[in-house]
């Protein structure tokens, strides 16, 4: 159960259920995604809007007791943070997840480094200039808007994560891109920066391709 009470938090769509309905297959008593549940011991889930993800994650560990992991959610803004908490209370998980507000990485503690095993991100993903020509009221909507051509805040988050990574065994990032986005340039950059992608699952929705894939160091 999740509710959208509060202003600018972005009510879960098509990306957001893409992720769960992938997990609801990959996650099973002896494996998360091919990982051992031993290895998966922190999750973050970055922008987390309603908590929608942060919270299925949760109480997938009510479904299966031989995980352990601790979840970590965060978001630029205030009221999404409380409008999580407002939904793990809905779910009866009160204080089970860390919820943060921070712009990317910005207010994370040092404690955190090296930490994470599972990062996922549904990150805003439209083109900013798109959205805002022709309106001179425009004023940046933190759940749609990634940036000038709509990854440079994912490719932001990915410079970022690096450092946030448990690279002690093998660790995923998780992310959704849209074909709204230059992919082949999105790709090139994200090989760039020393990742391996791999394609899980596409959607094809009104005027767009939506995409959940994995990256590897
Ligand atoms: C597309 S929504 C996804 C929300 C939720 N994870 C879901 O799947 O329904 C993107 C989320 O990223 C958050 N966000 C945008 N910019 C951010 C930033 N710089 N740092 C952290 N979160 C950010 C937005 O506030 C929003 O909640």
């Amino acid at each position: 159960m999740i509710s959208v009470l509060f202003e600018d938090v972005y009510a879960p769509k098509e990306d957001s259920y893409l992720i769960i309905d992938y997990f609801k297959k990959k996650i099973t008593p002896s494996s998360f995604d091919g990982l051992k549940p031993q290895d998966v011991k922190y999750i973050l889930d970055m922008g987390t809007g309603t908590g929608i993800i942060a919270i299925f994650l949760e109480l997938m560990k009510k479904k299966y007791n031989n995980y352990t992991y601790k979840v970590f959610a965060s978001d630029i803004l205030p009221n999404a943070i409380i409008c999580a908490r407002h939904n793990a209370k809905l779910n009866n998980i009160t204080g089970k997840i860390t919820f943060m507000i921070s712009d990317l990485f910005n207010a994370f503690p040092q404690k955190l480094r090296k930490k994470f095993d599972i990062v996922m991100f549904n990150p805003p993903y439209l083109p900013s200039i798109e959205m805002h020509e022709g309106n001179m009221n425009y004023k940046k909507d933190y759940t749609f808007d990634g940036g000038k051509k709509g990854h440079e805040l994912l490719l932001k988050f990915l410079n970022q994560v690096k450092e946030y990574l448990n690279t002690s065994h093998k660790c995923y990032i998780y992310y959704i891109c849209s074909s709204i986005t230059n992919l082949d340039v999105l790709y090139e950059k994200i090989l760039d920066l020393g990742y391996i992608n791999t394609h899980l699952e596409r959607i094809h929705f009104f005027f767009e391709d939506i995409l959940l894939n994995r990256l590897e160091i």
